[in-house]
């Protein structure tokens, strides 16, 4: 387990989404209702990053084919894609940076 500092709060508004990098792995950043999630940018369906999807309640819709994943556990909801993301846990500190780790969340 290894705690990877990647953004601020501020850069991840309500309902947006940021690209990070940890351990050399594109991540995707969301902010649902004030809390961050994470999970692997890269769509499991082809070349798409979630971070440039379509924010919907706690889904996110890929940019390419339309395929949505629920985003707190990454799992495969609609259209074309079957696999689930990875999703990381995460952690916000006292003065608003948020940490992701390495690790797969349970
Ligand atoms: S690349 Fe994401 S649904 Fe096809």
């Amino acid at each position: 387990m290894t705690w990877h500092t990647v953004a601020s709060l501020k850069e991840v508004p309500l309902g947006e989404s940021l690209r990070v990098t940890v351990d050399g792995e594109p991540v995707a950043l969301f902010n649902l209702n004030g809390t961050i999630h994470a999970t692997h940018n890269r769509c499991t369906h082809g070349k798409a990053s979630l971070a440039d999807g379509y924010v919907d309640g706690d889904c996110v819709e890929c940019p390419l084919h339309e395929g949505v994943f629920h985003i707190p556990t990454g799992k495969a909801m609609s259209g074309p894609v079957s696999v689930a993301l990875r999703v990381y846990p995460v952690k916000v500190d006292d003065d608003g940076y948020i940490h992701v780790d390495d690790a797969p969340a349970d």
